[in-house]
Formats: C-alpha cells, sequence, structure tokens
C-alpha cells in the first residue's frame, strides 16, 4: 500500500530567518503528523537547504532541492549538481516544475538528464508535468502527457527498484487559485499509472507515488488525497504558513486511515 507524500514547494520565497524559523515549528508539529503513511517533505532555496536541515536533523521532516544542474561539477556559474546535494543526502530533488519549463525553457531532454544525474547520486526525483490550458480545452491533455512521461523517462529502467516520485501539476492550476477538480485529477492521474504499467511494469504502476500539484489548500485537500490514484499533494502557496501546512498534513493522516 503506497503511503502520502505531503511536499511543500517553497519556490522563491523565505529568507534565511523565515526558513529557520518555519523549519522549527514544524519539528514541533513533525512527529505528530510524520507517520508511516504520511510522508512530510519541505524544499527551500538552495542556500538555505543546510540550515533547515541542521533544524530538523532529529525531526522525521525530509528535504527537497527545487531543481538541478544537468551538468557534472564544473565551470557552470550559478548552477548546483546532483553530487552536490548528495554531498548534503538530501533524500529528494523537484524537476521539471512547469515555472522551470516555462521561465528557462526546459524541454523534456533536459528533464531526462536531470533526473539521471540526480538516480546516479542516489536521490530520489519528484518529476514535474502537466499540461498547459490551451493543451486541455484542445483535448491534448494525455498526448503531453504521453510525451513528458516518454521524454523524461528516457533510458530510465523503473523496473530495477529505481524510486521517482511523479507529481501532476496542470499548469492552469499551478498559483491560479484554479484547482482541478478531484476527478481531473484523479482521471490524468490513472492515466499517468496506466502509462507507467504499459511501459514498465504493474508492479512499477503500483509502487510509484504519484502527487497531485496546483493550488492545493486546506479546503480542497481532504477531496484530491481521497482519490485512489493521487498519493499525496505537491503544494506552493499554501506550503508557506504553518498553520496551513500543519493543517493539510493532519487532514492527510486523517484520508490515510479511512483511504
Ligand atoms: P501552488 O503551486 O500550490 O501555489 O499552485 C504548486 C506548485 O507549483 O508546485
Amino acid at each position: 500500500m503506497r503511503h502520502l507524500l505531503i511536499a511543500g514547494n517553497w519556490k522563491m520565497n523565505k529568507d534565511v530567518y523565515e526558513t529557520q524559523h518555519f523549519a522549527k515549528a514544524l519539528k514541533d508539529y513533525a512527529d505528530k503528523y510524520a507517520t508511516p503513511k504520511v510522508e512530510i517533505v519541505i524544499a527551500p532555496v538552495y542556500p538555505f537547504l543546510s540550515s533547515a536541515q541542521q533544524i530538523l536533523k532529529d525531526s522525521p521532516v525530509r528535504l527537497a532541492a527545487q531543481d538541478v544542474s544537468a551538468h557534472e561539477d564544473g565551470a557552470f556559474t550559478g548552477e548546483v549538481s546532483a553530487t552536490m546535494l548528495a554531498s548534503l543526502h538530501l533524500p529528494y530533488c523537484i524537476v521539471g516544475h512547469s515555472e522551470r519549463r516555462q521561465y528557462h525553457q526546459e524541454t523534456d531532454d533536459l528533464v531526462n538528464a536531470k533526473l539521471i544525474k540526480l538516480l546516479k547520486v542516489g536521490i530520489n526525483p519528484i518529476f514535474c508535468l502537466g499540461e498547459r490550458l490551451e493543451q486541455r480545452e484542445a483535448n491534448e491533455t494525455y498526448q503531453v502527457l504521453d510525451t513528458q512521461l516518454k521524454g523524461g523517462l528516457e533510458d530510465i529502467n523503473l523496473v530495477t527498484g529505481v524510486e521517482i516520485v511523479i507529481a501532476y501539476e496542470p499548469v492552469w492550476a499551478i498559483g491560479t487559485g484554479k484547482v482541478a477538480t478531484p476527478q481531473q485529477a484523479q482521471e490524468a492521474q490513472a492515466y499517468i499509472r496506466n502509462w507507467l504499467e504499459q511501459n514498465y511494469s504493474t508492479k512499477v504502476a503500483e509502487r510509484l507515488l504519484i502527487l497531485y500539484g496546483g493550488s492545493v489548500k486546506p479546503d480542497n485537500i481532504t477531496e484530491l488525497l481521497s482519490q485512489p490514484d493521487i498519493d499525496g499533494a505537491l503544494i506552493g502557496g499554501a506550503s508557506l504558513k504553518i498553520e496551513h501546512y500543519t493543517a493539510m498534513l493532519e487532514t492527510a493522516g486523517q484520508v490515510r486511515k479511512d483511504k
């Protein structure tokens, strides 16, 4: 049975003090909310990962980087390599977020190269994908998912036990307040799971976590997490306030008990 993963994607928010403050507050709640059925992850910006890690070292809260370079260490000003992230023993790294695809022209090939780099050093990628509004309106959602899955996972053999988390994030629902209905999210995520079954195996499809992301908030998370193919959430805006984030962790615990 898959557990739920509740990940806070902080994007470019919180300075070092705010990061420390949040990490301390979350640490106080974490023992209550982190269980074998609910995993807690936060993704602060690069420079404050170590600081958050220090504070959270005896806590079940796990950390993710928000991106990684596709290059090896070397002359790539401004970039951070997978080996550097691995030296921090980070368990997770977000890859292929729509904001990276949109503002930094990241292609499926680049996303694939990043996934491969992370897997090589033992970091679990949180691989984001999803359609834009015009693609949904043109009934191209499944085609887009096909292309992103195929391109992103090229040469990655998930059958050998490689762990990756997939995050379905319809671009039109990110930061817009327009959440996908639980049915829309479930449909897309069932499609992704079926794709994994067709292209890898039933075992892989049953094992991998598929998160939903896009305007998840305390008042809509219950219904989303209750869907059979939604194994957690990647949460932007609503993960920035400790009271909202912990409310969602509490809900996850409740849903997981009932699911
Ligand atoms: P949002 O962002 O929750 O603010 O819509 C989600 C994401 O971008 O991962």
